[in-house]
């Protein structure tokens, strides 16, 4: 019989309803893994958790409130008494030029895509088992000086070093953090996030995939392979890492071909 490498366990995606937190709950649950997805949206919800099947429950909530995160927990102690997995994906943002960037958009994004990731880990210490393992969602941009992008990279760079603090902050549970950036995927974010167009993002797609010694742009599952292995028993030694899943487009240049 086939051997899954999550059979058994449990597992939290926040952001779970699309993109790659779609991806990796799909990648978890085929690896054997129940999983809890979160997002604030009801009807995108009930549909993610159709599509993903009995291996799956959906939890209205807001990763920038505490109250919900808490009641996440609360559904996870009551549904399974523990967890195993998190990943805390659930973010986003778009480019704005640095003198229209507003407050609303400082704090929408650093609400989501750094306090959100803190009160998610933080919600969930209960209910985590020792030797629990937490992905958390960075960004190649993270690495990159992108026009337009300051408040979400920086956002990203807090999310890769709370995954070294958390590292010994949980090291007396043996709950292992790491993060992983992905590269340039496109996903429903890239149109009502990043605001673009079907035809700019094939135009971008096409444009950028040359400029990836991989020759092509990323998918969701790339992404939730990357989290699998960072969930399962054969990353164990693993620890505060940033796990960069992108081709090979920040690490290695490869020109136009
Ligand atoms: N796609 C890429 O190329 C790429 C590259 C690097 C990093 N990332 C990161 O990957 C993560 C997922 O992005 P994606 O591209 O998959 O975007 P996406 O398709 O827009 O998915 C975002 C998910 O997060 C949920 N979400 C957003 N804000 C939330 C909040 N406050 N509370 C709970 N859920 C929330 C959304 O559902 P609701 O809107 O219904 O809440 C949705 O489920 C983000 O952290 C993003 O920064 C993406």
């Amino acid at each position: 019989m086939e051997q899954h490498v999550l059979q058994g366990r449990v597992a939290l995606v926040t952001g779970g309803t699309t993109g790659l937190g779609f991806g990796a709950a799909k990648r978890l649950i085929e690896e054997g893994a129940f999983v809890y997805i979160t997002g604030r949206r009801r009807d995108v919800l009930d549909a993610a958790a159709e599509r993903l099947g009995p291996s799956a429950r959906g939890i209205q909530a807001d990763v920038s409130s505490k109250s919900d995160m808490l009641g996440v927990a609360e559904t996870i102690k009551a549904g399974h008494g523990h967890l195993d997995i998190v990943f805390a994906n659930a973010g986003g943002g778009h480019a704005t030029p640095l003198a229209e960037l507003t407050e609303e958009q400082i704090d929408s994004e650093l609400g989501i895509n750094v306090k959100g990731v803190i009160l998610t880990v933080q919600s969930m210490l209960d209910v985590l088992g020792d030797g629990a393992s937490i992905i958390l969602n960075a960004s190649i941009t993270a690495d990159m000086g992108l026009p337009g992008f300051a408040a979400y990279a920086s956002s990203k760079a807090a999310v890769r070093s709370l995954a070294r603090s958390w590292t010994t902050d949980l090291k007396d549970r043996r709950i292992r953090v790491n993060s992983v950036s992905p590269g340039v995927v496109p996903t429903e974010g890239y149109g009502h996030e990043q605001k673009l167009s079907d035809a700019d993002i094939a135009a971008y797609v096409e444009r950028v995939a040359k400029e990836i010694p991989a020759g092509r742009v990323g998918t969701a599952e790339d992404i939730g392979n990357a989290v699998v292995f960072l969930a399962s028993d054969a990353s164990s030694y693993i620890n505060g890492i940033d796990l960069i899943v992108d081709g090979g487009m920040t690490r290695v240049y490869a020109g136009q071909n």
